[in-house]
C-alpha cells in the first residue's frame, strides 16, 4: 500500500481524522508549552515587586470596569521602537499580581504600562476630565464623574479575599486594615503613610485627585495610574543576572 492510498483511508474516516488531527495539534502545542515549564526565566524573580494596595487596587477596578484597557495596552514588547517609546520591555514580573491581566490587545491610546510618573497628578486630573483641554487632537472620551463619584469600599475586603485566593500574598493585616488604608493613601502628610510604605514598599501617599476629605473614584484611578511600571529600578536591574 502506498502513502498515498494510507491517507486516504485517514480522508474517508471522519472520526479517524478528527482524533489524528487532535493528536497533531496536541503535538505542537505540547512543543510549545512544554518548554516554558523549565525555562527558570519564563517568570523572572524581581524582589521589588509588590501587591497593589488597597486603593490602587480599586483604581484598578475602575481602570477596567471603564474599559480603559479597551483603547491602552500594558505590554511593552521588547522591540526597538516599543523600548525608545515607552521605556524598559514589559517583565512577566510586573504583572504578577494582576488578576487578570491588563496587557489588552488594542492600542487605540498609547502603552500605559509605564505610564507612572510620567505626568503630574494635576496632568491627570485635567486629562481624564477633558482630554482635550491637555492633548487637543485627543479622541478620549471624558471621565470627570470619576471626580463626584466617592469610591465604594465597601467590598474591598471580598476584593483582596480573592486576590489572595489567586496567589497575591495579601496578610490578615493588610485585609483588616484595608479601609484605613484606603483612607490614608488618599491624606497628605499622613501619620499611617510610613506605616503604609512598610507594608507596600514604595506606595505614595497623597491627595490624588485634589479634592480634600473625599476619597473619590478619580482618586483611586490616579493613585494606580502613578504606580504603573514604577516597581523595578531599570538603572539597577540586570536582565542577565535575573534570567538564568
Ligand atoms: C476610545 C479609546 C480610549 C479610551 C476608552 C480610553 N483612552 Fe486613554 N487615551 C486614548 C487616546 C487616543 C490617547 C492619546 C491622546 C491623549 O493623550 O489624550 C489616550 C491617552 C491616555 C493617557 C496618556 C498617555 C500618554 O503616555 O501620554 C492616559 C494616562 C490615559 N489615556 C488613560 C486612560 C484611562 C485611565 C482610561 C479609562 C478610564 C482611558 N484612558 C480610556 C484613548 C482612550
Amino acid at each position: 500500500m502506498s502513502l498515498m492510498s494510507k491517507h486516504y483511508i485517514l480522508e474517508k474516516n471522519v472520526i479517524l481524522l478528527a482524533v489524528a488531527a487532535v493528536l497533531a495539534v496536541a503535538i505542537g502545542g505540547l512543543v510549545e508549552i512544554v518548554p516554558l515549564f523549565y525555562v527558570k526565566g519564563t517568570i523572572e524573580k524581581v524582589g521589588s515587586i509588590r501587591p497593589y494596595t488597597p486603593l490602587e487596587l480599586e483604581g484598578r477596578d475602575i481602570y477596567v470596569r471603564e474599559g480603559c484597557y479597551l483603547c491602552h495596552s500594558q505590554m511593552i514588547r521588547p522591540l526597538r521602537d516599543e523600548v525608545e517609546r515607552y521605556g524598559h520591555y514589559s517583565l512577566a514580573a510586573e504583572s504578577m499580581y494582576d488578576h487578570p491581566f491588563q496587557w489588552g490587545s488594542k492600542r487605540i491610546g498609547p502603552d500605559l504600562a509605564r505610564i507612572g510618573g510620567k505626568y503630574s497628578d494635576d496632568w491627570h486630573r485635567q486629562h481624564l476630565k477633558d482630554p482635550r483641554s491637555v492633548v487637543p487632537e485627543s479622541i478620549m472620551p471624558r471621565f470627570g464623574f470619576l471626580f463626584h463619584t466617592d469610591l465604594d469600599t465597601s467590598d474591598i475586603v471580598a476584593k483582596m479575599k480573592v486576590q489572595r485566593l489567586l496567589g497575591t500574598p495579601y496578610t490578615q493585616a493588610d485585609i483588616d486594615d484595608a479601609k484605613k488604608d484606603i483612607v490614608t493613601q488618599d491624606t497628605d502628610n499622613s501619620d499611617g503613610a510610613a506605616d503604609l510604605a512598610k507594608r507596600y514598599p514604595g506606595a505614595k501617599s497623597r491627595d490624588y485627585a485634589g479634592l480634600p476629605r473625599h476619597v473619590t473614584e478619580a482618586d483611586a484611578l490616579i493613585a494606580y495610574l502613578q504606580m504603573l511600571g514604577t516597581e523595578v529600578n531599570f538603572k539597577t536591574y540586570d536582565d542577565k543576572a535575573n534570567i538564568r
